[in-house]
């Protein structure tokens, strides 16, 4: 990437969903403590974000930003000096244009000063959104976005400090003539972007937050080509966790962000995290899908009524294959190891990354998924492959 950052996609925790402006420093420092004691935190999920409505409603006499005194008492660098003594990254909210979308002092004219402030805090992270951005004449609204993240990009860059950026533009051209293009520009000064709607707030109906999963995933699966080491397209946050989602609808969405190479940023109420949540969100070989070193997107290779089938090249020659079941009924979904891209082989061994069970196949991969479920195999040519090594060890001793 243009700054070396992010060689996988990045993840963490974010207030927002579960919270939006109901947030404070003892909030934030108790959700950070449960990424440690959960053991999220050693699984990777290392950032903890927070977003919008900390800040107080003016900047200081000198134009830098602050605090909101009463929800952030001790100020930005203690909360960040507390995030790293748990071995954690600290990321912060703020917005390209003249206020957040919450209403708060935006950066808008202060993208120097806004990103030198934050690198003294020791911040690791920054989410600019793309809220209020004005109309600047003789420009499209395309244009003056992707300048404006191009600056704050390069802001941040010039701070010497190592910072991800996390960059909303695309976002605001959804369904518009300029998205993609506003995506590829992203894509190139960011090490994230969101490139659509949010997902559901946490206080939503179950129904809400599995459509907002389905189609989060509906609009970011086709963006594939933006997406490699050091950049990632950003279909928003990890709802597992969040009441009325059932366990197979939380690890859809966790399966399907991994397959799709997407950033894993959970944004529930971490200390309340369900057996099956938690297990969920820290499946080390889903998880390793996600962060994967190709850094590939998954891609829809074969739909029919009601399903999609996903492969993902890795980075070992295996490839990650999904079956979801977008349907309201359980159907059996089939595919192959040829039509996923796996390397020729006479036989195939499938290891089910949520029960971490292995088959021998020799080509079909086909399993019965349930209503708004997911099966995710991690496909490796040869079946048999994983005793070569012990036969070879063996003919090396002469035995
Ligand atoms: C937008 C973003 C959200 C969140 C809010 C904060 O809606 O998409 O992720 O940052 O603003 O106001």
């Amino acid at each position: 990437a243009y700054n070396g950052l992010a060689p996988t996609p990045p993840m963490g925790w974010n207030d927002w969903s579960y919270y939006q402006c109901n947030i404070s420093e003892a909030l934030i420092l108790k959700q950070a403590k449960a990424l440690v004691t959960t053991g999220l935190a050693k699984k990777g999920y290392n950032t903890v974000t927070i977003d919008d409505c900390w800040m107080a409603g003016t900047r200081a006499v000198d134009g830098s930003l602050q605090a909101n005194p009463k929800l952030f008492p001790d100020g930005m660098a203690y909360v960040a000096n507390k995030i790293h003594a748990m071995g954690l990254k600290f990321g912060i909210y703020e917005d390209a244009g003249t206020n957040t979308c919450g209403g708060y002092p935006g950066s808008w004219g202060h993208y120097t000063q806004d990103a030198d402030t934050f690198a003294s805090w020791g911040v690791d992270y920054v989410k600019l959104d793309g809220c209020n951005v004005p109309n600047v004449a003789g420009q499209t609204a395309a244009q003056t976005y992707v300048k404006a993240y191009d600056q704050f990009s390069k802001a941040l860059v010039d701070t010497g400090r190592e910072i991800v950026f996390s960059d909303s533009a695309p976002a605001y051209f959804q369904g518009g003539p300029d998205w993609q293009t506003v995506i590829a520009a992203s894509s190139k000064v960011a090490n994230l972007w969101r490139e659509g709607a949010d997902t559901a707030l946490g206080q939503e109906s179950g129904a809400a937050k599995w459509s907002a999963i389905a189609y989060n995933y509906s609009y970011n699966v086709g963006l594939g080509q933006y997406a490699g080491p050091g950049h990632f397209n950003d279909p928003d946050f990890l709802l597992a966790g969040d009441s009325g989602l059932s366990d197979t609808e939380m690890q859809s969405q966790v399966s399907l962000w991994a397959e799709m190479a997407a950033p894993l940023i959970s944004s529930t109420d971490l200390t309340q995290l369900s057996a099956a949540a938690l297990s969920i969100l820290g499946n080390a070989r889903v998880v390793a899908v996600d962060q994967d070193a190709l850094g590939a997107q998954g891609h829809i290779i074969q739909q029919g009524d009601g399903y999609d089938v996903l492969t993902k090249p890795l980075a070992n020659g295996d490839v990650s294959v999904v079956l979801f079941n977008k349907s309201n009924a359980s159907q059996t979904i089939s595919t192959t190891a040829s039509a996923a891209g796996a390397a020729q082989a006479s036989d195939y061994r499938l290891t089910d990354l949520v029960t971490g069970q292995s088959t021998a196949s020799t080509d079909t991969i086909a399993a019965n998924v349930p209503a708004h479920g997911t099966v995710m195999y991690r496909v490796h040519a040869g079946a048999s492959s994983s005793l070569a090594p012990a036969l070879s060890v063996r003919f090396r001793n002469g035995a």
